[in-house]
């Protein structure tokens, strides 16, 4: 196997490292390229450039594989629960039980935020998108807890991660009981940590809520097919504010805005939207389908459809099927939304469009259906996906950090404005 890959350019020669991963991924290192030929790589959207090293999270896209430090998603979603798997990602081995009884309790024991956090939300306006409230109080947090931002000290460093993976589900639950005038609910320690979440977004003072076991293992196995996936636009963009040493409450604040896009973590939302709107015109999906394909307007999808990396099934998007028809059945919730997904994917699945494409059904086009069947409204939707992808960023900051390769991110361009001109003075223009 070569160990460089030779370029050549304007008659210049050059040998470039071949740098391979633990599972065979092959990639081209140009770190000298510039230095040695004066030339840059380009790459819109870095969808060939590795932009680091990681141990955590494998994906083959062909295959439809998802590994968390080497488990399969499969596997994880079956026997380990949404705190034991955010362990995995961070320290990069299964906790023992003496560990991770430990980490709980410290998560449990910060879940509470300052009290004078809870003042933020009366200044925020009801109708504000809880994904803005969220990125606003999680980089607020570095204003609360600066006792905690040496990123050189290990130990800070640890109560900053316990601080953010206990108290973003309630900062979320806030958002929501702020915006439908509701008082907020305090966290109960007696109760894990999806079941506590319902509890702040369901429970009011004035009676008892129980919270559904099934339901709350459904909201734990979200979290959990959630926590991570490698270089995505909201881990790269932790990895990217991080790479300037910003502390890890500024960095993790930055994924929440990347995460909020339609193509990225506000996708289950837009499916919801897209079907309730399918449903409403009394077309069964065939008129919307032909208006993807047709690229009726710009932006028409297939939501919950394709991804960057998965040119074959999504593993999660199988899981959450399945998970999506218990749920249902659980809550005794009418179907025609998850009728409808299923018809979609079934003719879409036969579609030349979508085969020659290889777009597949992806982890929001069944995750939105079962959410808002547990009653989560949908411009709730990214805040819970908020809430399951934390763990991964925080290990990608984590990595990032101690990387003796890593440098600050700063990519470089192809300049294609004006050359030299000069400037002229306003009556000559
Ligand atoms: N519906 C219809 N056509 C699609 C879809 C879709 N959902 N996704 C991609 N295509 C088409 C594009 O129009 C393009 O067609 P063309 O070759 O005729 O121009 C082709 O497939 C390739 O699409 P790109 O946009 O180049 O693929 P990219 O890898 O950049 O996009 C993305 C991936 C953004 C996820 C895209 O598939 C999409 O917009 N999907 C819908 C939104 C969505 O579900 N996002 C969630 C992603 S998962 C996540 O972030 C958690």
């Amino acid at each position: 196997m070569a160990d460089t890959a030779r370029i050549a350019l304007d008659g210049k020669e050059l040998d470039l490292p071949v740098v391979r991963g633990s599972a065979g991924e092959v990639g081209i290192d140009i770190a000298a390229l510039r230095r040695d030929s004066g030339a840059i790589t380009v790459d819109p959207g870095y969808a060939n450039t590795g932009s680091c090293r990681s141990a955590i999270t494998f994906i083959d896209g062909e295959q439809g594989v998802l590994r968390y430090r080497g488990i399969p998603i499969e596997q994880l979603a079956e026997r380990s629960h949404f705190l034991e798997t955010a362990m995995l990602l961070l320290d990069g081995e299964l906790p023992a039980r003496e560990a991770l009884g430990s980490f709980m309790s410290h998560i449990t024991y910060h879940t509470m935020v300052h009290e004078d956090v809870r003042s933020f939300y009366e200044g925020f306006p009801k109708r504000a998108h809880p994904m803005a409230i969220c990125g606003a109080v999680v980089g607020a947090l570095s204003t609360f807890y600066s006792d905690s931002l040496d990123m050189h000290d290990e130990r800070q460093v640890e109560i900053s991660i316990h601080r953010l993976i206990a108290k973003l589900p309630t900062i979320v639950a806030y958002s929501y009981k702020h915006s439908i005038g509701q008082p907020f609910m305090y966290p109960r320690n007696d109760l894990g940590y999806a079941a506590n979440f319902l509890h702040m977004m369901f429970a009011t003072p004035c009676e008892d809520y129980v919270v559904d076991a099934q339901i709350a293992r459904t909201m734990d196995t979200i979290f959990l097919l959630h926590a991570d996936h490698e270089q995505n636009c909201s881990a790269s963009t932790v990895r990217m504010v991080g790479s300037s040493m910003a502390n890890l409450f500024a960095s993790i604040a930055a994924g929440v805005h990347a995460l909020w896009g339609p193509l990225h973590g506000g996708a289950n939302q837009a499916v919801v939207e897209m079907l309730r709107q399918i449903l409403a015109t009394g077309d069964r999906g065939s008129d919307y389908l032909d208006k993807v394909k047709n690229k009726a307007a710009a932006g028409v999808r297939l939501m919950g459809f394709g991804h960057r990396v998965y040119k074959n099934f999504d593993p999660r998007a199988k899981i959450l099927k399945k998970l999506c028809f218990e749920v249902l059945d659980r809550v005794h919730a009418s179907t025609p939304l998850l009728d409808l997904a299923v018809e979609l994917e079934e003719i879409a699945l036969r579609d030349e469009y979508f085969i020659s494409r290889k777009l597949y059904p992806n982890v929001d086009f069944y995750s939105g259906i079962i959410l808002q069947a547990l009653g989560i409204p949908v411009d709730m939707f990214p805040t819970l996906f908020t809430i399951g992808r934390l763990p991964g960023w925080i290990a990608h900051w984590h990595e990032m950090i101690r990387d003796p390769d890593a440098r600050l991110a700063r990519p470089r361009q192809i300049y294609t404005g004006p050359t030299q001109r000069d400037y002229v003075a306003i009556d000559d223009r």
